[in-house]
């Protein structure tokens, strides 16, 4: 049974080979840069609409502070705060030393060392990480606790259903199913509607929850069932290709989904 101490130790090892790169946890660059998409535009898209001069964001799970760098380059006004489990990453989070930004060692399952409420909360693929829904629910209930009534919340977070639709599609192919990594348990859309009983209201984004669905059907579908034996599978021509010649989004073969709540007013 995986542990704390297997996700510690996976992200250790991630800490070491990767520092602050922006490859830190995820190898697919068009997946980073969609998510960065993601976040920026729709935080842009909040901002524009509140009066508020002093907004303040949590990075729950911040690794080694990556998207919070891009947060504080884009919108140098948000007081940051970032929250990571794994020690090695939360160091390099800390050292980078980012303008209006404090970063803490910590669980998203506990208690948080703060009580301050938050404008807005953002998790890339960190609810995940929590290995049961029982782990998941406890997250999602400190989120809620930490927004401020008529926050938002924005997750970059897996789910079952679509990974379900990506494997049926590479069936079809003959092609093997693509299993969850060892330090992953996908949410669901039940997961969500438990979300809801929590009082989180889902909304609908700037960008479709399938924005990557596109590059999943190419390169996790498409390009391995004609790839010949021994061609090349990753940043290849072929899906920089059908990247731009085809729209994002379409059917829902991402795993990964760009979702987005709001706690009500009252
Ligand atoms: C996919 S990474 C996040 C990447 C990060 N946003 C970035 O910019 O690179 C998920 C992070 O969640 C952290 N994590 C795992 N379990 C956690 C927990 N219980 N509480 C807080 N963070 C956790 C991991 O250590 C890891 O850094």
């Amino acid at each position: 049974m995986v542990n704390d101490t297997y996700i510690k130790n996976h992200y250790k090892r991630i800490a070491e080979s990767y520092g602050e790169n922006g490859l830190s946890t995820i190898k697919d660059q068009v997946i980073r840069d969609a998510e960065m998409i993601f976040f920026v535009d729709q935080i842009k898209d909040i901002l524009n609409q509140s009066k508020n001069e002093n907004p303040t964001l949590l990075d729950i799970g911040c690794g080694n502070g990556f998207l919070l760098k891009t947060i504080s380059e884009n919108f140098p006004s948000i007081k940051l705060t970032g929250l990571e489990f794994t020690p090695e990453l939360f160091t390099i989070a800390q050292e980078r030393k980012l303008p209006n930004c404090v970063v803490y060692n910590g669980d998203a399952r506990e208690p948080l060392p703060f009580e301050e409420q938050f404008d807005l909360i953002v998790t890339e693929r960190t609810i995940i990480n929590l290995l049961s829904w029982k782990q998941q629910a406890l997250a999602f209930q400190n989120i809620y606790k930490h927004l401020r009534p008529g926050g938002f919340y924005l997750m970059s977070e897996s789910f079952k259903e679509s990974w379900t639709l990506m494997n049926m599609a590479r069936k079809e192919f003959l092609l093997d199913e693509i299993p969850i990594s060892k330090h992953n348990v996908y949410l669901s859309e039940s997961g969500i509607k438990s979300m809801k009983k929590i009082g989180f209201e889902e909304i609908q984004g700037v960008h479709p929850s399938n924005y990557l669905s596109t590059h999943f059907y190419v390169t996790r579908v498409l390009h391995p069932a004609i790839r010949p034996d021994g061609a090349k599978v990753t940043h290849t021509q072929f899906a920089k290709f059908f990247n731009q010649a085809l729209p994002v989004g379409i059917g829902n073969y991402s795993p990964i989904q760009f979702r987005v709540f709001q706690k009500p007013l009252s």
